[in-house]
């Protein structure tokens, strides 16, 4: 590959490129079948509520990307799938939006009628980093402006900040920063492939944020992401780095049993593939499940590629609803179901 824009070449690394660690921990999680479920297909209710904002079915387009000209596309086409069919979305970082660069790549989601937009910003973006300043609640403000957004998603990245060349590395004061942020505005926070502890949603209990995405280790990683730029670059420290680190973090679905302490609703992503994959994730006690590199190939296709491609998602989470015997989102939370294979090995070990 050839590097271009970091941006550019995050989306063509994870669209051609093997970023994943391979295992999939989603499929661990099996539920109980249920050969008399009695009740009809027609009429699951698959809606529920996330942010005070009613889904079609509980799934989200997770953050992927902004600020460059190939991302207008990117976001509309995911925007006009997510409001065809009635589901949330986000963006990606605002960062570049928020300094004028490409700003239409992400407000270009305004054009759809989206029922709930989640904006992003860094967490280390809340903090000085080496010759930066800190975004001040202007800048927030002005990237919740930027997509009209429902609530502000902070994200979580260290791993990425750490195998990236002058990664921005200071994580000191991120949770105070966090907690700032919350006292105006409606914040979530969400990691981007390495998961939450229950140690780190008992410490974002209580600070005044919405929820929680834990984007768990199964899907994208990016320090494999990294590991590509890297060895383009011949970057051999970062390359070697890319490599040690491929499968670093906590697996989703042993994030999200973890990410259960904090009392908050939770977003289940991170490896999500498809509809019995957010069934299982709503039976461990997700409010709502999140794709991004599911949608990616689709996204940067057509709209009506993303829609094809989220509705086989969504009549594969009716049939699982089916199977299970649960008529609404709620009787699927309760839907009976085993942790087996390597998430059991992690949750018997914690
Ligand atoms: C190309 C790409 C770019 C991404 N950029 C962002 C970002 O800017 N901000 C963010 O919070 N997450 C970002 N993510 C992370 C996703 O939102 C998600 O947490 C992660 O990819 C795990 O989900 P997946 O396994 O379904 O891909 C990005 C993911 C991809 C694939």
């Amino acid at each position: 590959m050839s590097i271009k824009n970091r941006k550019a070449d995050h989306i063509e690394i994870c669209k051609n490129e093997r970023t994943a660690p391979g295992y999939c921990y989603w499929d661990d999680v099996r539920l109980v079948h249920n050969a008399l479920p009695e009740i009809d297909a027609d009429d699951i209710d698959m809606s529920c509520e996330l942010f005070g904002k009613k889904l079609s079915f509980p799934l989200i387009v997770t953050a992927i990307t902004g600020g460059f000209d190939g991302a207008v596309k990117i976001n509309s086409n995911i925007a006009s799938a997510c409001a065809d069919l009635g589901i949330g979305m986000g963006v990606g970082s605002e960062r570049a939006g928020v300094s004028g660069v490409h700003p239409e790549s992400y407000s270009v989601i305004k054009d759809f009628d989206v029922p709930l937009v989640i904006g992003n910003v860094g967490a280390p973006q809340l903090v000085r980093q080496k010759g930066g300043v800190a975004f001040d609640r202007d800048t927030v403000a002005k990237a919740i402006e930027l997509v009209d957004a429902d609530v502000m998603a902070v994200h979580l990245n260290f791993l990425q900040e750490v195998v990236q060349p002058e990664g921005d590395t200071n994580a000191a004061g991120c949770r105070d920063a966090i907690r700032g942020l919350a006292r105006e505005f409606p914040v979530m926070v969400k990691e981007t492939g390495a998961g939450i502890s229950k140690d780190v949603a008992t410490r974002l209990k209580g600070i005044g944020i919405k929820g929680i995405d834990v984007a768990g280790m199964g899907g994208t990683s990016f320090s494999a992401v990294e590991l590509h730029r890297a060895v383009a670059v011949d970057d051999e420290v970062r390359s070697a780095m890319g490599e040690t680190f491929l499968d670093w973090g906590i697996p989703a679905p042993v994030s999200l049993m973890e990410a259960r302490v904090s009392g908050l609703p939770l977003i289940a992503s991170g490896g999500i593939l498809d509809g019995i994959h957010v069934a299982a994730a709503v039976a461990l006690g997700a409010s709502c499940a999140g794709v991004a590199n599911a949608v990616l190939r689709e996204a940067c296709e057509s709209a009506d590629a993303v829609k094809r491609k989220l509705t086989i998602i969504m009549e594969e989470l009716r049939a699982a609803m089916l199977l299970t015997g649960s008529k609404d989102i709620d009787s699927l939370s309760k839907a009976r179901h085993v942790v087996l294979g390597e998430s059991r090995k992690w949750m018997e070990s914690l």
